[in-house]
């Protein structure tokens, strides 16, 4: 993999109720051409915490992409091709298990992909070399633990571990559909998880996903259905947590 210089010390991609990051100082705006097309929207660069940090909305700002339809490629490609390293992915899911509900935050350490029709790979290009990455830990670990650590010094609690199921969306998913989820060992779902961690993988990133419970997933609260206000709302306070945790993981 080709030297980058480091310029940027952490990029947020940011999921559905994330379509800025507040506080970032000096922000300058970037439309950045790749060879995967367009990405989801401009990327802002700023300061954070006496740190330099880039912003991606995964949907675009104005929540205009759905998770079937995000450039994946394209939003990581530019992360990279901007300096980053470490990439944190801010996802708004539902939640299986029963300690998983609204408002709280989890940072996974599996993955189960249940998408399909995405490009998944950088290595489809006529001539590209194929590589076939390790996945068996889908998240960096560092990252991870140092997230972990960055919430705890912010004082917002969050769960270490648990399976993300990613969907294809943008539908919510069937009872029977969450109650297979279940059998097969998620705690999770949500729709934007892949192939975003396995792009960052294969570009050398280090990634991990900072998840924010919405709504317990079908069947899995008292609810018969799921309203998408109320999932808007629980995000809000959620999302409301994740500059302070940033903030002290860029200490890190
Ligand atoms: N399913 C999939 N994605 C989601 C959900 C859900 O219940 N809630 C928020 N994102």
């Amino acid at each position: 993999m080709q030297e980058r210089p480091v310029t940027i010390d952490l990029a947020v991609i940011g999921g559905s109720g994330l379509y800025n990051f507040p506080g970032l100082e000096n922000a300058t705006r970037q439309r950045i051409d790749t060879p995967f097309g367009a990405a989801s929207g401009e990327v802002v660069t700023g300061d954070f915490a006496g740190r330099r940090v880039a912003f991606l909305a995964r949907h675009g700002e104005s929540h205009t992409v759905a998770p079937h339809r995000v450039n994946y490629r394209a939003n990581l490609w530019a992360l990279h091709a901007l300096g980053a390293r470490r990439v944190v992915g801010v996802n708004a899911v539902g939640g299986i298990r029963a300690d998983m509900g609204p408002r709280v935050i989890v940072v996974p350490d599996q993955i189960i992909d249940y998408t399909h029709g995405r490009y998944t790979s950088f290595c489809d290009v006529e001539g590209a070399e194929v590589r076939h990455v390790d996945f068996s830990e889908p998240y960096t670990g560092s990252l991870r633990r140092q997230l972990i650590a960055a919430a705890g010094r912010a004082g917002v609690p969050v769960i270490d571990g648990g399976c993300y199921g990613a969907t294809q969306g943008p539908r919510l998913e069937t009872r029977a559909e969450i109650a297979r989820m279940k059998r097969d060992g998620c705690d999770l779902v949500g729709m934007t998880g892949m192939p975003e961690a396995v792009l960052a993988r294969e570009l050398e990133l280090s990634y991990a996903c900072l998840a924010l419970v919405a709504n317990f997933a079908a069947g899995c609260g008292d609810e018969a259905e799921i309203s998408i206000e109320e999932i808007f709302a629980h995000l809000a306070a959620a999302t409301a947590e994740v500059p302070r945790i940033v903030g002290e993981l860029l200490k890190s």
